[in-house]
């Protein structure tokens, strides 16, 4: 376990940095309300290398600026003396498939800008990457960006002891503590359908400011709480039925698809427990499989036209990489 609170020292150029990418196991889209989330960091990576160059670039794009929402909110919140890098970033994590690839580049460039400017303790790191993850994004909540900055399992708003720190936005705070990880092997599966993680959060948030939304809040809430308690104990069964309950929840505020309700049920004879992972209409789901049927679960998913990953959780947050 690497120590979660060391904080990124200072470098100088060229440098490079790395971060991981996340997976949501209970409550997304109800965290962005202030309830419950567990996540854990997942070992695919994104890795940049900066250096100063000519012009501000993004793998070789000199109008990245413009195109790159996240790229131009790095720059604009994380990079204080804005003198020309160039930035390359290769990065394993499928975009726009719920597994954090925007966090992790986030928390990686951020990572890399900040011991170019004397090092940032970890708990600062995590505050700044939500920052700018919110200011590209315009909506959300720190569980992605936390997550990936701690490595591991991080409960946000739950979980057992001490905050390892807490997020502030102008209306609200969340806590984020260690989680134990369970030592289990968890499946992914892309259903290769993008979307857009801002719209479904709106979406999703005026469902629950609609007549039944509290209740429904509520009930978010407490699988998620239940879900991380079960997690921290190695209660699988608890865990797999809980998993369950919070899909039922996602399919009543409309993030389900026909596409990741098809794998849901291909996955089913392999699985203990599938549901979506991340934003949702669209993306991946997240499998917990039986024991011994992992390789079936994942050719159940790939028949069904999916493209799965195991997913390993990682103790390694973002962090430079000496080169
Ligand atoms: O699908 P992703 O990786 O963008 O995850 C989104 C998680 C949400 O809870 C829906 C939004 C958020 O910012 O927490």
């Amino acid at each position: 376990m690497t120590d979660e609170l060391a904080p990124i020292p200072a470098a100088t150029f060229p440098l490079s940095a790395r971060s991981p990418g996340k997976c949501i196991v209970f409550g997304e889209h109800a965290v962005v309300h202030g309830a419950p989330e567990l996540a854990f960091a997942v070992d695919l990576t994104t890795q940049v290398f900066v250096t100063r160059g000519g012009s501000m670039r993004l793998n070789a794009d000199p109008e990245a600026l413009e195109h790159n929402a996240y790229f131009r909110a790095a720059v604009e919140h994380g990079w204080s003396d804005r003198s020309p890098v160039e930035v390359r970033a290769v990065s394993r994590i499928p975009r726009a498939a719920g597994l954090g690839s925007s966090a992790a580049f986030v928390a990686a460039i951020t990572a890399a800008f900040s011991a170019a400017q004397g090092g940032v303790a970890r708990p600062a790191l995590a505050q700044r990457c939500f920052e700018i993850e919110q200011g590209a994004q315009g909506v959300g909540s720190p569980g992605d960006t936390s997550t990936v900055v701690a490595g591991g399992f991080v409960a946000i708003n739950g979980g057992p002891g001490e905050p390892l720190w807490s997020i502030r936005s102008t209306d609200r705070r969340w806590d984020v503590r260690r989680v134990s990880d369970p030592g289990w092997v968890w499946v992914v599966a892309y259903s290769g359908i993008p979307r857009s993680t801002a719209d479904a959060v709106r979406s999703v948030s005026a469902r629950l400011a609609a007549p039944g939304g509290p209740e429904l809040l509520e009930q978010f809430r407490r699988v998620a709480t239940d879900g991380i308690s079960a997690v921290e104990r190695g209660d699988r069964r608890a865990v797999a039925e809980l998993l369950q309950h919070n899909q039922v929840l996602l399919r009543e505020v409309g993030v389900s698809h026909p596409r990741l309700e098809a794998l849901i049920e291909a996955a089913a004879p392999a699985a203990e427990a599938v549901k979506l992972t991340g934003a949702g209409a669209g993306g991946s789901v997240l499998a917990l499989p039986v024991p011994g049927k992992e390789t079936e679960l994942i050719r159940r998913l790939a028949r069904a036209g999916a493209l799965p990953f195991v997913v390993r959780p990682t103790a390694v947050g973002a962090g430079l990489v000496t080169v």
